[in-house]
């Protein structure tokens, strides 16, 4: 039995969880910052580093006093250690350093991207996620991703597709910012556009046909000069263009998706990532696909140390570790398609 303990600051939550052989959940605990950032309207990087240091002794001891544990008790500590700030992934990863030396415990650091991925395992039943659920199709959206990911196997990652400019989470905070919802925009945009009308106001989608890319900041930028146009007519239709934005980012979401599961002859279609809380896109992403789709619980969409802790055990069971000299990685990536490909032998690099 593996019992794993999962740290996360990569951006404005404090958390930390153990979680039992990459699936069984004994404590997930998460100190969230948004109010904090809330006056600033978006993450403010140095506030966010403080915040961690005064949160993550308190946070892992709760994790650990909820589950029940010592740290003599844990099998491997894991800890994100990119992409995200570089202040605040400081202070998990070297919390995690501690840990692991004090405690004589093996440390892995774990790419952030992976644990939204592997939200999908914690808990799943087996019928959701059978043993091979391979090729699969991984969506991950959120406040800094909008990421298409191809994978074989565990472990096995192919970024084919990412976001041009800004991430669909940007585009959601950003959109409420410019009608006056608060922050963060997405689950205030999603609470706003039930009473709204999804083709009141005419909003472009950028397709980019023939990549599995994507590009929010033409959305975003139509319903900059819309809330102008609309100013100058009366007071702001805030629910008819929340509606109508989510439609167009959504429909956007979940072609490209569908386009990727198909051409890779995907078996399952997954989602990730904040922006995966939204009820719409889940909803529509199940009914719309031809596939089955799994999508973790909100709770566990938005960042959390559960799904460090569950895609560390992949690795941990492949008898992998990270030295003491880990170091943080702002801009880490998934391994991309080209890089593979290049590695793979079946293609040179710019072919
Ligand atoms: O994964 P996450 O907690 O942090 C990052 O790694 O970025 O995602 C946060 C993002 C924010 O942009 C937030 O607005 C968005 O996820 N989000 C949502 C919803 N809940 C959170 N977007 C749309 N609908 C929601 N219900
Ligand atoms: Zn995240």
């Amino acid at each position: 039995m593996a019992l794993i303990l999962g740290i996360e600051t990569s951006c404005d939550e404090t958390a930390a969880s153990v979680v039992q052989d990459g699936r069984l959940i004994l404590s997930n605990v998460v100190a969230s910052q948004i109010a904090l950032h809330a006056q600033y309207g978006g993450v403010f990087p140095e506030m966010a580093s403080r915040e961690h240091v005064l949160k993550i002794v308190p946070v892992i001891e709760q994790a650990l006093r909820d589950a029940g544990l010592k740290f003599q008790d844990l099998t491997a500590v894991a800890v994100t250690n990119g992409p995200g700030l570089a202040g605040s992934l400081l202070v998990g990863v070297n919390t995690a350093k501690a840990i692991a030396y004090a405690n004589d415990l093996p440390l892995i650091g774990i790419n952030h991207l992976e644990g939204h991925i592997y939200a999908n395992w914690l808990e799943a039943t087996a019928s959701a996620l059978p043993e091979n659920p391979f090729p699969l199709i991984a969506l991950i959206v959120s406040g800094g991703h909008s990421e298409l990911v191809l994978m074989r196997g565990h472990n096995d990652y192919e970024l084919i597709g990412r976001t041009l400019d800004d991430a669909a989470g940007e585009a959601f905070d950003k959109v409420a910012r410019l009608v006056g919802l608060g922050y963060p925009g997405g689950p205030a945009i999603q609470q706003a556009a039930v009473a709204g009308n999804p083709a009141a106001v005419k909003l472009p989608r950028a397709w980019l046909r023939g990549s599995y890319n994507f590009s929010f900041s033409g959305l975003k930028t139509a319903v900059l000069h819309t809330v102008e146009d609309l100013k100058r007519q009366g007071p702001l239709p805030v629910a008819d263009i929340a509606a109508s934005f989510q439609a167009a980012i959504t429909d956007v979401l979940i072609e490209k998706t569908e386009q990727a599961a198909r051409d890779f002859g995907a078996k399952q279609i997954l989602l990730a990532g904040g922006v995966a809380a939204n009820a719409r896109l889940r909803e529509r992403m199940v009914a719309e696909a031809d596939l089955p789709v799994l999508v973790p619980p909100p709770k566990l969409c938005i960042d959390n140390g559960a799904m460090i802790a569950a895609a560390a055990w992949w690795h941990i069971r492949q008898g992998e570790k990270s030295g003491l000299d880990l170091d943080v990685v702002p801009s880490l990536q998934l391994p991309s398609r080209e890089k593979r490909l290049a590695e793979d032998g079946n293609a040179k690099p710019g072919t």
